[in-house]
């Protein structure tokens, strides 16, 4: 970290491939019998743990050169696993797969990390149990998780929350239960399971918020290519607009408007972005530039646009400090349920640096930092890979040395976030 302190970043990069699409990837090309290709997934810790229990379902997987070669037996001739499934610190894995493994017709035990472990999981068990999913567990509420075989009903489900791993779980039982499933979204989350099912052959439809998806389909394989992680992006999006002298180029990467409410907050402050799409076949896919901003003004967002962007608040925390007058965020509340607090790990932290906060029971208004001042200089990581980043972002931005007790869980979303920083840094 040191070694990137009074530093502009400048240059081309491809951050790794989008965690949520990889995930699903795995999943649907073991669901589908024969071979899929999965080109440029994620390869770090979360979505290994999806790839590891597919195989313990008895599908294939090769990795090899950037490219993931997996070949199913179908789903109708998955083996019941010896060992518990072990989803690691991984929220989507654990959830989608909650819907997925209901309607296998085998027994199943999941258990995660000690985050997982304080979750919650009834989002998800409370719909699937209206299918006829049979979930139990330790005390009631938290995992492991119990799955036992079970045949599914198609229900229609108002989604209480805004949250794409119970869209998709519910879409995945939907996929193994009698009837069509319907779901209404009150605000839009992330869509890639739709698309997903889509590009494997599923007669799906969606319009505006609902989704319908009939019951006792098959998927067919096929190739999928992952484009990278607008929410890996972010990081060297903020830090961009707020180094001096800094210009970075990020190609590739998911511009799916679901996910890319980043970019209209780059907008809202006057950053200087340019977005060009080279692809809006299936997932949006394109190039983003951001070049460092002398003027960035500040942001109020709240309503839909969260779910498009619940994964930068962290990062979006540090670029409204840069900004010339308070941002706000509301309707933020399912910030404290993700791998921490989110809402209170981005206060606790960032207030380190002398960043002003005012807390919500659903977000903050954040301040304008006239002056940088370490208040500590040993920051928690709370092994929570956003966190993290956002903290490394923050403290180069204010050349400051800065003590994280334990910054592995990078390896989460984006192993080699450390080395891309290296190589797009020049001197000042
Ligand atoms: C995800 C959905 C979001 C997001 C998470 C990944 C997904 O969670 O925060 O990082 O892949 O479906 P919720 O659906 O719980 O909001």
């Amino acid at each position: 970290m040191k070694s990137l302190l009074n530093h502009k970043f400048i240059g081309n990069i491809k951050v790794p491939g989008d965690k949520s699409i990889t995930h699903r990837a795995l999943m649907m090309a073991a669901l589908a019998e024969g071979t899929s290709t999965i080109k440029s997934p994620l390869e770090s810790d979360d979505t290994f743990r999806t790839s590891e229990i597919m195989s313990q379902l008895g599908v294939s997987i090769t990795n090899e050169a950037g490219r993931m070669t997996v070949t199913s037996p179908g789903a109708e001739n998955f083996r019941t696993p010896v060992d518990v499934l072990y989803t690691g610190n991984s929220g989507t894995t654990t959830r989608l797969l909650m819907g997925l493994l209901s309607g296998l017709g085998i027994s199943a035990t999941m258990e995660g990390d000690s985050s997982i472990a304080i979750r919650p999981m009834d989002r998800v068990s409370g719909p699937l149990g209206e299918m006829g999913a049979d979930i139990s567990w330790k005390d009631g509420r938290y995992p492991p998780i119990k799955i036992k075989p079970s045949s599914l009903n198609a229900i229609e489900y108002k989604m209480p929350v805004a949250s794409a791993q119970v869209k998709s779980a519910i879409l995945f039982a939907g996929l193994f239960a009698d009837g069509e499933t319907i779901i209404h979204e009150e605000f839009k989350s992330r869509d890639h399971t739709e698309i997903m099912l889509e590009q494997f052959g599923v007669d799906i439809s969606v319009e505006g918020l609902t989704v319908k998806l009939q019951g006792n389909q098959s998927l067919k394989p096929r190739d999928v290519l992952v484009p990278g992680d607008i929410s890996s992006a972010a990081f060297l999006m903020v830090l961009a607009a707020i180094t001096e002298g800094s210009d970075i180029l990020i190609e590739d990467v998911s511009l799916n408007e679901t996910r890319s409410g980043i970019i209209d907050v780059f907008r809202q402050m006057n950053a200087d972005i340019e977005v060009e799409r080279t692809s809006t076949e299936g997932e949006a896919i394109g190039n983003v530039r951001v070049k460092h901003s002398e003027s960035l003004s500040s942001y109020e967002l709240s309503g839909d646009i969260i779910p498009r962007l619940i994964d930068e608040i962290p990062v979006l925390a540090v670029l409204g400090a840069f900004g010339s007058s308070p941002s706000v965020i509301k309707d933020a509340k399912e910030l404290r349920f993700k791998e921490t607090d989110r809402l209170r790990a981005v206060i606790d932290e960032l207030s380190k640096f002398g960043i002003r906060f005012e807390e919500f029971d659903d977000g903050f208004i954040v301040h304008p930092l006239s002056e940088i001042k370490l208040t500590d200089n040993d920051f928690k990581g709370y092994h929570d890979h956003r966190i993290i980043m956002m903290l490394l972002v923050m403290g180069i931005a204010a050349d400051k040395d800065i003590n994280i007790d334990d910054p592995s869980a990078i390896s989460i979303s984006y192993p080699d976030f450390l080395e891309d920083m290296e190589q797009l840094k020049q001197a000042r």
